[in-house]
C-alpha cells in the first residue's frame, strides 16, 4: 500500500501523463471510504451522481439532490485531505441552466474543499465549460455514455462503435479541451475511441471502460468491492466481496441474539463499586 503525502493536483496528474504513469480513480460518497482510498494511495475520488442509484436505490442518477452532493462532498473531503477529489454535477443543477451550475460549482469548491466538478457533456456545453474555466474552476468533461442521458432515444448502451462516432467523439473531445476543459472522462467506449481521443488531446483522459490508453481509470467503488445492487458493468474488476461479508456477519448477528449468545458478559458495562463503608 502507498499512500500519498503531498496533495494530488492538476500539476501533479498532468506529469503522470506526461511520464505515462496512469492513476487510479474512485467513487466516494462517505468518510470512511475516502479514509481507506487515501490510505491505500488512490489519487482522485469521485463524489458521483451514481450514488443516485448506488446509495439511494433510484433507478437512475437523475434525482440526487445538490445539497446532499455537498454534504456528502464534505465528508469525503474531511476524511481525503491530500486526494484529488472531483464532484459530480447532478441533474438537478445541470437542467438549471448555466449560472445554476456555476454557482453549484463554486459550492463544490467552497463549502465541500473540491478540486474540480465533472459534467456531462454535449457539444454545446462548450461555452459552459468555457465559462467555468475562466472562473477558475477545473473542469471534467464528461463524453461518451452519459448517464444523465438515460431516457434519450440512444440511451444507457456503449457509444462510439464505429469509425463516424469516434470522429465525432474526437470532435467533442477537441473542442471541450478548446474550450477549457481541464481533463475528460470517457465512459463506455471502444479502446479504439479511448485511443483515438487520447492521441488528439493533451489534457489528461481518464477512462471508464474504456480501455487501456486511457491516462487514469474510475469504477464506482461499491462494484469493485463486491458492494452493489446487481451484476456490475463488464469493465470492472471486482476485487473484493463485500456483500457476502456483510450478509454473513448480519446473519451472524441475528443468530447469536435469537440463541441468547449475544450480550454476552463481555459486552456489558459493570456496576460501580459499592462506595467503603466505615
Ligand atoms: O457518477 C459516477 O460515478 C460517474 C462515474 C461512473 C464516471 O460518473
Amino acid at each position: 500500500m502507498s499512500s500519498f503525502r503531498a496533495r494530488v493536483d492538476l500539476a501533479f496528474l498532468r506529469q503522470c501523463k506526461a511520464q505515462g504513469r496512469k492513476f487510479a480513480m474512485l467513487t466516494a460518497y462517505d468518510h470512511p471510504t475516502a479514509v481507506a482510498a487515501q490510505a491505500a494511495g488512490v489519487q482522485a475520488l469521485l463524489v458521483g451522481d451514481s450514488m443516485g442509484a448506488v446509495i439511494l436505490g433510484h433507478p437512475n442518477t437523475r434525482s440526487v439532490p445538490l445539497s446532499l452532493m455537498i454534504t456528502l462532498a464534505e465528508a469525503v473531503r474531511r476524511g481525503a485531505p491530500s486526494i484529488y477529489l472531483v464532484g459530480d454535477m447532478p441533474f438537478e443543477a445541470m437542467s438549471a441552466g448555466n449560472e445554476a451550475v456555476i454557482r453549484a460549482a463554486l459550492r463544490f469548491r467552497d463549502e465541500a474543499g473540491c478540486d474540480a466538478v465533472k459534467l456531462e457533456t454535449a457539444a454545446q456545453h462548450d461555452a459552459l465549460v468555457g465559462k467555468l474555466s475562466r472562473a477558475g474552476i477545473e473542469t471534467i468533461a464528461h463524453l461518451g455514455l452519459r448517464p444523465q442521458s438515460v431516457l434519450s432515444a440512444d440511451g444507457y448502451k456503449a457509444q462510439a462503435r464505429d469509425e463516424i462516432t469516434i470522429a465525432e467523439l474526437v470532435a467533442d473531445a477537441r473542442r471541450m479541451e478548446s474550450a477549457g476543459a481541464a481533463m475528460l472522462l470517457l465512459e463506455a467506449v471502444p479502446a479504439e475511441a479511448a485511443a483515438a481521443v487520447v492521441g488528439a488531446v493533451r489534457v489528461p483522459v481518464i477512462g471508464c471502460g474504456a480501455g487501456p490508453s486511457c491516462d487514469g481509470h474510475v469504477v464506482v467503488t461499491h462494484d469493485l468491492l463486491g458492494w452493489s445492487i446487481g451484476r456490475p458493468p463488464r469493465f470492472v474488476p471486482v476485487l473484493a466481496a463485500l456483500g457476502e461479508t456483510v450478509r454473513g456477519a448480519m446473519a451472524e448477528y441475528v443468530r447469536r441474539i435469537t440463541e441468547g449468545v449475544y450480550p454476552g458478559p463481555e459486552h456489558v458495562y459493570p456496576m460501580r463499586a459499592a462506595a467503603a463503608t466505615t
